[in-house]
């Protein structure tokens, strides 16, 4: 059953240790000290103190190293994290008990089983922005309703790609009985499919929050008619040929050994050739295959090669019936380096047919 998925949640602490404590009068160097140690401590009287002592916590590390290099600024990151996360903070009830705290809701959701425990701060700071998203939903500019994602679930945040897929599916001309959205995330392509439609969408991810979150979302609602979802591997339980396969893969290829990477944004040298081979077998005869993707690895420098161009090239599987391109529009980054590469940037709208 999909509710008796595991979900994704920062760990619960449940410690009889005696904590060092940090309030606003705290000695904030000794308090570093004890990270640096291994200790942690737990943030006191107002939740504006764990604020403070991650601000601290960054200057520290700002003045101790250099964060110039994409290495630098690697190493900086891993420090900041290894120390921050020893930051803890309380919660008694399903509620943080240090005064001024947001409220979260999460809290409650997602720790049914455990009322009054432990967390690390940032992990807390996660949590309260993921509410937000959940609350007050996010307006997509092609979709009528806002979408509310699920906590650990990837949404969109720029629209260019799917501006392109809305336009696509305007002129698509194809039979609408039934399409395959391989890794739904927060449902975006498979509303729009629906949007445009399709009387039936198969639906998965590897992310269980993905799941669970969709499924919640959609409760008994009609929608939950048109929307089938299977957690698991590329095409998970979907066995059955479709007329419309979409995947909205992650765009930039794994660095070299970094483990527990986000698989919403990183790809591993596996994942497309699986994908294409396992796509063959579930697209209709006249079927099409739609790829979101973009030039962000190329002109990041983080490969040149182009998993669909070679899939293309080499495969045997597939021909290329188009490929529909958008410069993504300037965002509000500040550096100069992040203005080049965007004026650069472009989403692709790929479509494959049975070659
Ligand atoms: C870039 S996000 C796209 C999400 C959504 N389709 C959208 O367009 O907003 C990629 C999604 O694919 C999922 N994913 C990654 N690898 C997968 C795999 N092997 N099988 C199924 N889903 C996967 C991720 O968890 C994530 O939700």
């Amino acid at each position: 059953m999909i509710t008796d998925i595991n979900i994704n949640k920062p760990a619960p602490i449940v410690t009889g240790q005696q904590l060092e404590l940090f309030h606003s009068t705290t000695d904030i160097k000794r308090t570093i000290k004890g990270l640096e140690a291994g200790k942690p401590v737990l943030i006191t009287a107002f939740y504006s103190n764990g604020l403070l002592l991650l601000k601290e916590l960054q200057n520290y590390l700002k003045k101790k190293l250099p964060n110039q290099t994409f290495q630098e600024q690697r190493v900086f990151r891993a420090a900041y994290q290894k120390l921050s996360n020893l930051i803890l903070i309380e919660i008694v009830g399903h509620k943080l008990i240090v005064k001024k705290s947001p409220a979260i809701g999460w809290l409650e959701q997602l720790y049914a089983e455990t009322t009054d425990f432990l967390l690390p701060f940032p992990q807390v700071q996660g949590l309260n922005s993921a509410w937000q998203w959940y609350q007050n939903g996010i307006s997509i500019p092609v979709l009528r309703n806002k979408l509310h994602p699920y906590y650990g679930t990837y949404f969109p945040t720029r629209f260019d790609h799917l501006v392109l897929f809305d336009n696509w599916l305007q002129r698509y001309k194809g039979t609408k009985k039934s399409a395959i959205d391989v890794g739904v995330g927060s449902g975006v392509l498979s509303l729009l499919m629906i949007k445009h439609g399709f009387q039936k969408v198969f639906a998965t991810d590897t992310n269980p929050n993905a799941i669970v979150g969709l499924t919640e979302f959609m409760g008994e609602t009609k929608l939950s008619r048109k929307l089938e979802l299977s957690f698991g591997h590329l095409f998970g339980a979907w066995e059955k040929p479709s007329e419309l396969i979409v995947f909205n893969p992650p765009w930039l290829p794994e660095p070299n050994k970094i483990t527990n990477l986000d698989e919403a944004i990183y790809y591993n040298q596996n994942l497309f050739p699986e994908f294409f081979a396992a796509a063959k077998k579930r697209l209709l005869p006249n079927g099409k295959l739609v790829l979101l993707f973009s030039n962000l690895a190329q002109i990041t420098e983080a490969t040149q090669e182009h998993p669909i161009e070679k899939e293309i090239a080499e495969g045997g599987r597939f021909q290329l019936e188009k490929c529909l391109k958008r410069k993504v529009k300037s965002s509000s980054d500040k550096t100069k380096r992040d203005l080049d590469r965007r004026a650069a940037e472009e989403v692709e709208l790929w479509v494959l047919t049975h070659s």
